[in-house]
């Protein structure tokens, strides 16, 4: 069976980004950047996450920490030596489409559902458990948690999480999105936050809490680093922004190794911090730990009110960022004809693409509505560490099928860098659990279904004569 193949070229004369000024205007600078990136990647998996990677792992999860972080900086290479190669906005499934063929190209779309579509999801459910943290503090009462929660967790479905996907809906149907400073303002405020929690949480340390440091073993480090990865997500996101940034090929990779950086350290202080004043057994399995944290420390409900205030509001920006890029993604398939037309129309009145973007709303709201926390945080994760070793992948065939791509950035110690990216994403594929592998193995096959029953024959490589698509093996 052979695969089709889009040329590098065509991919950036599609995009109109050919570094020679035409298409987007490139207005984001290495602040903004860094900014964007912020503003994807902090959000639940600290707020709410780091309970779970604690009660895996104990005070070792800053290990843990480090092992996602170092895993997410291969794969940061290997993105920004594509980005430097190709630089158009689209991510893995460009990159994929450019070097592995339509097949897996068409997979990895897929598998960004679970990156980006579920873990809209992921977060929304997270927020809820914030929002409920918050009523408490400020009014004394919670939404019960038969209309806070999913069946799984307790409840009978999470009625916020609906609510604040809707909202994220009509906001970007009507073509709102967080100006440059909206997102500098959240990053900084979640910056600020997290290390007002420390600052706090710092006071009440005792070192006798972080023993026994590794009481799990290396097993639980691993789980636990399975589990701190959901919180690295979104980096990449600065990928997606190719086509708008000054500079790109040094901005790139910059931005994303000083976004991984930060938020490797300040998880990691937040992480001491939180196991230091109260010890790991109250932190772990302790939805909205960190307001929990401070209310403990300070002996106060309004510390706490103040951190799930400002989860609230950062978390409902992942909401907003995660959705859009879904909705982009899909448009990018549709464009390409492997998706149903329906998601590349845009609105004549808003300019936006409403029906993709209440599509999108709608499926995950339903999932959000009534799946379990950990289920869709175990499938955002896989998923996107799939495409993350397809991306480490593309670049060793990019670099055997098209030598002569210029490329400002080239990954250190090739092929070692992207061989080890490719590994550290299985390790952590394989820490998230069997019953999240069969999820996503029946999660592949109906993807493959899609493609043979539609995507395959709608291909524009097929259907439209200007493409000038070759077979691959
Ligand atoms: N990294 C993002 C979050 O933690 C997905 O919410």
């Amino acid at each position: 069976m052979t695969s089709r193949i889009k040329s590098p070229s065509r991919l950036i004369a599609e995009s109109g980004a050919d570094l020679e000024g035409h298409g987007l205007r490139r207005t984001m600078g290495l602040f903004q950047l860094v900014s964007f990136g912020i503003g994807a990647i902090v959000g639940t998996g600290i707020f709410v996450g780091l309970s779970d990677s604690v009660s895996a792992a104990g005070p070792a999860v800053v290990i843990s920490f480090v092992l996602a972080a170092v895993t997410c900086v291969f794969t940061a290479f290997s993105f920004a030596e594509l980005g430097s190669a190709i630089p158009v906005s689209g991510s893995s499934y460009s990159f994929a489409y450019a070097s592995l063929g339509e097949r897996v190209a068409f997979l990895t779309g897929w598998c960004l559902l679970l990156e980006y579509g579920v873990s809209v999801s992921a977060v929304a459910v997270g927020w809820s458990q914030y929002l409920n943290e918050l009523l408490d503090s400020v009014i004394g009462w919670q939404l019960p948690a038969a209309l806070s929660a999913g069946p799984g967790d307790g409840g009978v479905v999470n009625l916020p999480a609906v609510i604040v996907i809707l909202l994220a809906a009509l906001l970007l149907v009507r073509g709102v999105r967080e100006s440059a400073r909206a997102t500098a303002a959240m990053a900084i405020l979640k910056i600020v936050i997290l290390v007002v929690f420390c600052a706090i949480g710092f006071t009440a340390y005792q070192n006798g809490h972080l023993s026994p440091f590794a009481g799990s073993g290396f097993s639980g480090i691993t789980a636990g680093a399975s589990l701190a990865f959901f919180s690295f997500i979104g980096f990449d996101a600065i990928t997606t922004a190719g086509e708008e940034v000054k500079n790109p090929r040094r901005n790139i990779p910059l931005a994303i190794l000083i976004c991984i950086g930060a938020v490797t350290v300040l998880y990691c202080a937040v992480a001491l911090a939180a196991i230091g004043a109260l010890g790991p057994d109250a932190v772990a399995d302790q939805p909205a730990a960190l307001s929990v944290v401070v209310d403990k420390v300070t002996d106060s409900t309004i510390g706490g009110g103040i951190i799930a205030f400002g989860a609230v509001v950062a978390i409902a920006s992942v909401v907003l960022a995660v959705m859009y890029g879904q909705t982009r993604i899909l448009m990018s398939m549709s464009r390409d004809g492997l998706v149903p037309r329906i998601f590349e129309h845009v609105s004549p009145k808003t300019r936006t693409p409403v029906a993709n973007t209440w599509i999108v709303a709608l499926v995950f709201a339903v999932l959000a509505a009534f799946a379990t926390l950990g289920m869709v945080v175990n499938l955002t994760t896989i998923g996107t560490l799939a495409t993350m070793a397809v991306v480490n992948i593309a670049v060793i065939t990019l670099r055997r099928r098209n030598p002569e791509l210029a490329r400002s950035f080239r990954v250190p110690l090739y092929p070692l860098s992207p061989i080890l990216g490719v590994a550290f994403c299985v390790y952590l594929m394989w820490g998230t659990g069997w019953v999240t592998w069969l999820e996503f193995a029946g999660f592949l096959v109906v993807g493959l279904l899609v493609y043979a029953g539609y995507g395959r024959r709608h291909s524009r490589l097929v259907t439209d004569p200007e493409y000038a698509g070759q077979p691959v093996d």
